[in-house]
């Protein structure tokens, strides 16, 4: 029987590589469509891919006339909160203008499916714990607003064209294949567990925990971290969901445990047998104390389970990773 192609856009980057591989174990055909500016070359062996901009409809167009695409998957954004506020231009144009090339040409060629990364940046800052869907969304920096923007352009064309999606709004992706295939590798990396094992093995000086003096019961930032894989997995539910004919919906992907900066740290330090060097630095403007997501609309609605995401397992995999990738 001849395989679905799926278009990955992002494949090349950390979440879409795990997804990739999540596709191929579920019998589709995944197809990488990348411009490699924050992907690796390196995560897309043995997979069909395309190097192409999504602000590009040439090769967009092209690329969905070779293959008959069954859905779209669409990992490929700009990701950083800070330098959203250094470069907003970039991420309301470039999210938002490549978001819409690619629905376009969806519509343009009858792929009726997407499931869409979206994030817990959308709600802004809590104002009921744990996050569920139905939180306000008044997001609090320009790359939160963008894909904001984005769910809602979604939402109008699913109400007028032939299109259905899930938004999967994650909290804190963390983690690696447990094969050690692929692995978070971010350059400038801005992310807590990555940049601790940097300190660790001193490619950083030390690691900056910003604010101890948070209402928390150790008074660092508390956040919601979940398994790369449990995210795939979610990925291929999603997508499942869609090519069955259900309707379009919006899901949180967190474990509804709150782990704090702390907690991180001595679980790195367990695992590693090593120190992790810290500085205490000021509160970041905007950093809320607590972000945890009420992910009960998933479990009940697709059967999800964040079967991987206890903290020792996300910090086993993410540490093997890094020593694999960094030669130490
Ligand atoms: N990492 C997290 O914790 C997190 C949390 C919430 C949401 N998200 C969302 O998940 C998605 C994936 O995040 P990630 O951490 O894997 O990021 P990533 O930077 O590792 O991956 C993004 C991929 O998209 C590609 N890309 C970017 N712009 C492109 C373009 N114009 N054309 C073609 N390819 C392009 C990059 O080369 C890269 O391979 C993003 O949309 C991000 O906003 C991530």
């Amino acid at each position: 029987m001849k395989k679905e192609a799926i278009l990955v856009a992002g494949g090349a980057g950390y979440i879409g590589s795990h997804a990739v591989k999540a596709l191929r174990q579920s019998s589709f055909l995944p197809v990488i469509f990348d411009n490699f500016s924050t992907g690796h070359r390196e995560f897309i062996t043995g997979f069909d891919y395309v190097e192409g901009d999504l602000g590009d409809p040439k090769k967009l167009n092209a690329t969905f006339e070779s293959y008959r695409f069954s859905a779209v998957m669409h990992f490929a954004s700009h990701c950083y909160v800070g330098e959203s506020w250094e470069n907003p231009y970039k991420y309301y144009h470039d999210n938002v203008v490549n978001a819409l090339n690619l629905l376009k040409t969806m519509l343009d060629h009858d792929v009726a499916c997407l499931v869409f990364s979206s994030t817990c940046a959308i709600y802004g800052n809590p104002v009921t714990l744990p996050m569920a869907e139905d939180h306000p969304q008044v997001p609090v920096n320009p790359y939160g607003e963008s894909k904001l923007f984005i769910e809602k352009i979604l939402r109008d064309f699913s109400q007028v064209y032939d299109l259905r999606y899930v938004a999967l709004r994650y909290f804190n992706a963390a983690g690696a294949d447990p094969d050690l295939q692929f692995g978070e590798y971010h350059d400038p990396e801005t992310h807590l567990i990555p940049r601790a094992f940097d300190a660790v093995t001193g490619r950083l000086p030390e690691l900056e925990v910003y604010g101890e003096d948070y209402p928390t019961p150790d008074g660092t930032c508390l956040r919601d971290y979940i398994h790369v894989t449990d995210l795939a997995d979610a990925h291929i539910l999603a997508l499942e969901h869609l090519l069955q004919g259900r309707p379009s919906a919006a899901y949180n992907l967190g474990t509804g445990t709150g782990i704090s900066v702390r907690q991180i740290i001595e679980t790195i330090e367990s695992v590693t047998h090593r120190k992790v060097r810290t500085a205490i630095a000021p509160r970041r403007a905007g950093d809320p104390a607590e972000l945890v997501a009420d992910p009960s609309k998933v479990m009940r609605e697709l059967g999800w389970q964040p079967n991987h995401s206890s903290v020792e397992e996300i910090i086993r995999t993410a540490w093997s990773w890094h020593k694999l990738k960094f030669k130490h």
